[in-house]
């Protein structure tokens, strides 16, 4: 019914309008999953995109490994190379996509670029998280424009959000769900009861998880767009060396099912809060209410809750990967590239949202000053008796506890398993009982500690 209507508008249907000004001439780097959607979209949407910016978008060039496969995908008028440095140098580009990945060849790449005064679209997030202070200066330096809404979450438009709509903000956290791999690997822990092996073969087998999915499944990845997030949000310089990471590889289904009985499911979240002993930093799995809306991200979406004095909490949802959901933020910053032409670099956006002389590299906070709530198994003979002496040994730590849950242990009848969930607690103080606790004769394995959010 709505397209039947849609269709009967052509006021609706954007054709390329006649543009006076000069196009935009595009090169791309790379015409992998992300570059093919790119030119797809680009192409479909021409007319729709021309309206909006006044200014057609053509891809003029692009650097390819396999010239003949990119011929099957691109129109004769787009020229091939299978050199990236001909791209970068070529004085009739404009703007350089650099969709290829990798953080060696990219950077020379988009140093190049830059030294040559042309504007960059990336969707590089291990590039920009590892190089940004470097590339950011080099493009300041120059007066050009280095976007990169596609590195983080790339359908959801977060990187303006942070810069532009929340700009009268003090920002105090952001914390999310930031890769689909592992939200994709977990919900399929929680809705099957699958292993984390399991989980991820399925995720390979459908095409969710790289073949090889190390970056992901280790937090990496998430932390890579953390440290753009944060940058973003407080005005710090991009620190991917001083997050805290731990990925999924080494969760217990067992621990999502207790988790579960308790009321809380288990997300991989990448938290950037601003505290008074320093900035948090950090990527871990994490127990979040099941009724809190984070825990209602299913499969490989992502989204972002961004914590502000004067907005409050605001939520942002949607594609964390594919080919379209990636195009779409490579030109929304292509069209952004449009409009700068003619303006002085100090009124543009800033590529970290805060002038280049207001960013202070404020302390990152050690993660054993973090106090947070906390979910702990253990796994104990002798119930009744070892849990009257735990729950004795934390209160004279000084560890208060909320919840216990006793249950059978699935893998050893003779064995339970005691979950604690802890009021908040120094983790410098909780290391140290669990050092304690490790030593007692009746405690057969610390199987697992688990961080808490409220996230409100
Ligand atoms: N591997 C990433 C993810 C792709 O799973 O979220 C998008 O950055």
């Amino acid at each position: 019914m709505y397209q039947d209507q849609h269709a009967s508008f052509s006021v609706g249907q954007h054709t390329q309008p006649a543009c006076a000004v000069a196009p935009l001439r595009v090169g791309m780097i790379g015409l992998g999953t992300v570059g093919a959607g790119t030119y797809r979209v680009l192409q479909r949407n021409a007319g729709v995109i021309a309206a909006r910016t006044g200014r057609r978008i053509e891809i003029r060039m692009v650097a390819v490994r396999h010239l003949a496969r990119a011929a099957g995908i691109v129109t004769p008028e787009v020229l091939l190379t299978d050199d990236p440095f001909a791209v970068v140098n070529d004085p009739g580009i404009d703007v350089v996509v650099e969709v290829m990945g990798g953080t060696g060849l990219a950077r020379e790449l988009v140093l190049q670029a830059i030294s040559q005064g042309k504007h960059v679209v990336t969707a590089n997030k291990a590039l920009l998280a590892e190089h940004g202070s470097e590339i950011f200066a080099a493009a300041q330096a120059q007066g050009v424009v280095v976007a990169y809404e596609g590195a983080v979450a790339v359908s959801i438009p977060i990187i303006k959000a942070l810069r532009e709509g929340l700009a009268a903000n003090h920002i105090q956290w952001v914390a999310g769900i930031i890769n689909g791999t592992t939200n994709y690997i977990l919900s399929e822990m929680q809705a099957k009861g699958l292993g984390f092996a399991a989980a991820l073969a399925e995720a390979q087998r459908l095409g969710y998880a790289e073949a090889d999915p190390a970056l992901d499944v280790q937090g990496l990845d998430a932390a890579h767009k953390l440290t753009l997030l944060a940058a973003n949000a407080f005005g710090v310089p991009v620190r991917f060396d001083q997050v805290y990471v731990e990925g999924i590889t080494t969760l217990d289904a067992l621990d999502i099912r207790l988790a579960g009985r308790l009321g809380y499911c288990v997300k991989l979240l990448g938290i950037a809060r601003r505290t008074p002993h320093g900035l948090e930093l950090r990527v871990h799995p994490t127990l979040i209410a099941a009724d809190h809306l984070l825990a209602q991200v299913h499969g490989a979406m992502n989204a972002v809750l961004v914590k502000s004095d004067a907005a409050g909490i605001t939520m942002y949802y949607g594609a964390g990967a594919g080919a379209e959901p990636t195009a779409s933020a490579v030109i929304a910053d292509l069209v952004d590239v449009c409009r700068v032409a003619g303006t002085a670099p100090r009124q543009r956006v800033p590529h970290l949202a805060f002038q280049p002389d207001a960013i202070q590299a404020l302390p990152v906070a050690a993660i054993d000053a973090l106090e947070s709530r906390y979910y702990l198994r253990l796994d104990v003979v002798n119930p009744a008796r070892t849990v009257a002496q735990l729950l004795g040994h934390l209160a004279v730590a000084g560890v208060s506890v909320q919840q216990l849950d006793v249950t059978e242990h699935p893998g050893d009848p003779g064995w339970s398993a005691v979950v604690l969930l802890t009021d908040p607690t120094p983790e410098r103080v909780l290391r140290g009982v669990l050092a304690e606790l490790a030593q007692w004769p009746n405690v057969m394995g610390f199987a697992s500690t688990l961080r808490m959010e409220a996230l409100n």
